[in-house]
């Protein structure tokens, strides 16, 4: 299974460009959360102070997670997609950071240590069943951790496992690939239901310049303060 899911992946990375050089404000490295560019919050939704750690769950090609490494955080990360992780390398052959190919889930269960943040940027939380998602992020991260995730919010009357269409040529199938989809107040419920704490669901709107007007849904959680649980 997850064998046909990084081949699909694998066909997303040829397909995307790399990250550009620099963003609007002349930057080599920066953290996005949306799909438009140089729009949303940045790094600080993640709460981290440099030295403490985080997980990217579906690094891709390790924009966000080279940001985080440049600000002096541990930086790891996991994807599925071995090409994604060659562009990963091409892109910051000079920044400290570690990353895994391996399925997001596994990764969580089998990593010895916990994390201070952990987070996904329509990546595999996003294309991964929450209710085995989210205990695997759960466990894995410190006490008072934060978790954070963005993907496209649902479209109306569409909700649970969904097909996502990754184009692979004019001649052949598109590789498909499920994604989970709910309305915000569901996210809500579900991170809680699963142990978070001072949720939030929010839809950030689009830029208002520019023909794309398809927001962003940004999730955010917090591990208790208990320890241990897990
Ligand atoms: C749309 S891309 C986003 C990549 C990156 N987060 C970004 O913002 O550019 C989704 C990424 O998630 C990875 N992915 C999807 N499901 C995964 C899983 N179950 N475990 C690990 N990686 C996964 C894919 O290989 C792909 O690189």
């Amino acid at each position: 299974m997850a064998d046909t899911r990084s081949a699909a992946w694998d066909t997303y990375a040829q397909t995307k460009p790399q990250r550009r050089a620099t963003n609007a404000k002349g930057e080599t490295t920066w953290f996005n959360w949306t799909q438009h560019p140089d729009h949303g919050p940045g790094a600080m939704l993640l709460d981290l102070r440099e030295g403490q750690s985080a997980l990217d769950l579906g690094c891709g090609s390790g924009g966000n997670l080279a940001h985080l490494a440049t600000l002096g955080m541990r930086a790891v990360g996991v994807d599925l997609s071995p090409r994604q992780i060659a562009k990963a390398v091409e892109r910051w052959p000079d920044v400290d950071m570690d990353i895994h190919q391996g399925e997001a889930v596994e990764f969580l269960e089998k990593w010895p240590t916990h994390f201070d943040a952990i987070y996904s940027v329509f990546g595999a939380a996003y294309f991964t069943d929450p209710d085995l998602m989210l205990p695997a992020v759960h466990a894995r991260l410190k006490p008072g951790g934060v978790f954070a995730m963005s993907q496209n919010p649902a479209v109306e009357g569409c909700y649970g496992c969904q097909a996502s269409y990754i184009p692979r040529g004019a001649d052949e199938d598109p590789a498909i690939v499920k994604r989970w989809d709910y309305p915000a107040d569901t996210w809500a419920t579900m991170l809680k239901q699963h142990g978070f704490e001072e949720v939030t669901v929010t839809i950030l709107p689009a830029p208002e310049a520019g023909k794309k007007k398809i927001g962003t849904l940004l999730i955010r959680g917090r591990r208790g303060h208990d320890w241990p649980r897990n």
